[in-house]
Formats: C-alpha cells, structure tokens, sequence
C-alpha cells in the first residue's frame, strides 16, 4: 500500500497549498522540468541505429519494423487501441511512445525491461511482434555487406551480434527526445508561451493533484501506480500490470504512469487503449485517481494544457538501407499452413 499512499498524501499537500490564482502563478519550483535537447556522443551508432530502426527485415515478415508501432510521424506510438504484429496478430497491449523513453524508469507499462538495450531486444524475438529469432536477426545482418561494414566501422569487430543491435537501436532511441514544447517555454520564463486558458488548465492539473503521479522531465516515467486509486478501472484487458514482474500482490494493477509529454499525438489512451480522447482520459483519471469529477470547462482546460507538452518532434532524414544480398534469407510474410 505505501507506495500508493504517498501520491494522495502529496496531492493533499498540493490542494492544501493552491492559494495562488493562475495569474500569479510563478514557472519555478514547479513540479515538471524542462526536457533538455539530446546530447549525441556517438553519431555513427545513430545513424546506424536509425537503420535498424526502421528495417523491415528484422522482422520475419520482411514487413514490419520497429516504425510499424512506433511511427515517428505519428508521435512514436501507432494510434491503434492494441498494436498488430505478425500475421495481423491482434497484440496484447496499447504501444507507449518511444519519444523521451530514454527518461522513464523502466521500459513496458510494467517495467519489466530495466532499460532501452534491454528493450530493444524484445519485439524482435515476440511471436506476436516481429517474430524473428536474436540468431536470425544476427545471420540477416551479417548476411547484407552494407551493414556488416558499417557495424564494423561502429564497434570495431568482424561479426555482428545482437548486443551491437541493441547498443545501436538504445543509442537511436536516446536521441528521440522532444524540447522547446510550449509548456517548457513558460517553465524558463517565457510567460507569453502560454494563454490564459492553458495556464488555468495547468493550475487544475498541479492543484488536483495529477501532479502526484505525472511530474517531473516526462511529466511521468518515473514511477508505477495504481490505475484506479479511488475507484477500480474497468477493462477486458487481461494485463495487471507490475505484480507481472514482481509477483508482489500489492502490485497488481499497478502501471508505469505514463509520460504526458506529447499525449495529444498518442491517442488512444491507457494500456487497453480504451480512451479515445483526451477529453475522456482526463475524465477517468480525475474520477478514478482522484476521486474527483471536473466540469467540462475544466476539463477543456486541462486539455488546453496537455496540448502545451508537445515538444519539437525529432527531425529525421530517412535512411537508405543496404540491399540484401544473393545469401540474405528471403521473408516469409504469412505462417506455412
Ligand atoms: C507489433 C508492434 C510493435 C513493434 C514491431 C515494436 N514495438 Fe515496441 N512496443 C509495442 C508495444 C505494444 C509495447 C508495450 C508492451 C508492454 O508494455 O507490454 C512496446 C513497448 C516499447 C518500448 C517501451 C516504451 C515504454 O514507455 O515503456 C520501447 C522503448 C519500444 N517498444 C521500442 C521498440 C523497438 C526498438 C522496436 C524494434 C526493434 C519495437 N519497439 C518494435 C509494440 C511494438
Ligand atoms: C495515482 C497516480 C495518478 C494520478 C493522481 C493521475 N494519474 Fe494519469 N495516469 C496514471 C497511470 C498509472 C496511468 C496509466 C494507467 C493505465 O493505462 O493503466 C495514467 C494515464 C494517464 C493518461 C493517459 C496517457 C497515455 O498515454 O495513455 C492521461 C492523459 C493522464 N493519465 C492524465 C492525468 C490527469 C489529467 C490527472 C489528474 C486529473 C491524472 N492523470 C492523475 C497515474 C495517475
């Protein structure tokens, strides 16, 4: 229970204190920071990453890339209620949004990845996302001599091996990272960044106590919480959450609070998908997290200001991938009956 109990205690800290109007309302000591731009050490690793990133051959089908689910012209995420993997398999779960996953505690709506490598080497081995094997990942690669050089020239060995696959893939992903949104303009000072509406809209995000859970660089990431602190959440969904991990009761149906930066891009919401819109997340979470039903002028407010955290969105150039060779095993887009 402790860890669900000290965001409430939080929140009624935060009410207890919210004597300030909207007007008077100072961008310091708030309890969401501006996200700083991505510092790139290792440019070749990202380029190559990039590649990978959007390879379709990775996966079995030759079909789907980690772009299929996440698609950077669409905030990172697939706007799908669940995400489709291979054979148009139906998946279990809403796809997060890659950008800014570099801030998150953890990786997957349980955290079951400690990080973004750990990750990486998920979806190409699930049956149900890109179906590949890590040894087939591997033979592919190897078998396309534009890679191979290129690994090479990046890691400096003969071969290539799933950990520079992932290395590679972590180090793309660290640079998807989205500064300079409205909301951080105001947060350094900027106090025409915002207008009158989103700010009210902020004051009842900071003042009910949303902040409790979504603060911080992300504006969430960073901790597990209860979905349905005050009110159970209904859903079809099987999933529930962290206890998946740790096996520990008290985590069952606990879920990543998940980043609001960039929310109006990644629709649908929640781990089932089920809210369409924002207007119906804010909703459910001011009904169930805090036991509290807002106006429909409030929660157009509120909405105003979710709309404020959505940064410049990573500039890319495509990638042009090295062509297969004669040896490069072909796709199988469809099971063998
Ligand atoms: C078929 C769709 C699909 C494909 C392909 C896919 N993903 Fe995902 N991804 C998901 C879903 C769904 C989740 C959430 C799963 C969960 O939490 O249990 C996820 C989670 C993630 C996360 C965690 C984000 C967070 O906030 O927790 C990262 C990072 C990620 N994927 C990166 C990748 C990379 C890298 C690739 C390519 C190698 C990839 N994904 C391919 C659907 C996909
Ligand atoms: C007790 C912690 C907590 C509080 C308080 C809280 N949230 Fe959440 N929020 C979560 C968790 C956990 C999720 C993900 C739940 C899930 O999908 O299972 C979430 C999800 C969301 C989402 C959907 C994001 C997405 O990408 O799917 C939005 C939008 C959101 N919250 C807004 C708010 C607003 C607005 C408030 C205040 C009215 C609020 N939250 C209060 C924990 C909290």
């Amino acid at each position: 229970m402790k860890n669900t109990l000290r965001p409430l205690a939080l929140a009624a800290l935060l009410v207890a204190g919210a004597t300030t109007t909207a007007w008077a309302l100072q961008p310091n000591n708030e309890p969401i920071s501006p996200i700083p731009a991505a510092k790139v050490t290792n440019p070749a690793m990202v380029e190559l990453g990039k590649k990978l990133w959007f390879d379709p051959r990775l996966s079995k089908s030759g079909f789907i890339s980690c772009n299929s689910c996440h698609n950077l012209s669409m905030g990172g995420s697939d706007n799908l209620k669940t995400s489709i993997g291979h054979n148009w398999a139906e998946g279990p779960i809403n796809s997060p949004t890659v950008l800014n996953s570099s801030m998150n505690v953890a990786q997957f709506w349980d955290g079951r990845a400690a990080n973004l490598k750990e990750q990486a080497g998920g979806p190409i081995a699930n049956p149900m996302e890109m179906a590949f094997t890590h040894e087939l990942a591997v033979d592919l690669l190897n078998s396309i001599p534009g890679y191979q050089a290129e690994f090479k020239q990046v890691f400096k060995k003969d071969t290539i091996n799933i950990d520079q696959v992932t290395d590679a893939l972590a180090a793309f992903e660290e640079t998807l990272v989205t500064p300079n949104a409205r909301f951080d303009k105001w947060l350094k000072g900027d106090q025409k960044a915002l207008t009158k509406n989103e700010l009210e809209g902020y004051q009842l995000f900071r003042d009910n106590g949303c902040v409790a859970c979504h603060n911080g660089v992300a504006v969430g990431g960073n901790s597990f919480q209860r979905m349905g602190l005050v009110e159970p959440y209904k859903t079809d969904n099987p999933a529930e959450g962290r206890v998946a991990v740790t096996g520990a009761d008290a985590d069952r149906f606990n879920f990543k609070v998940p980043t609001l930066r960039n929310v109006e891009l990644t629709y649908p919401y929640f781990h089932d998908g089920a809210a369409d819109t924002l207007a119906e997340a804010v909703d459910t979470m001011g009904r169930i997290q805090l036991g509290k039903k807002f106006t429909p002028e409030e929660n157009a407010k509120i909405v105003a200001f979710l709309k404020t955290l959505t940064g410049d969105q990573p500039q890319l150039t495509l990638p042009i991938l090295p062509p297969s060779s004669d040896k490069t095993p072909r796709p199988e887009p469809f099971a063998k009956k």
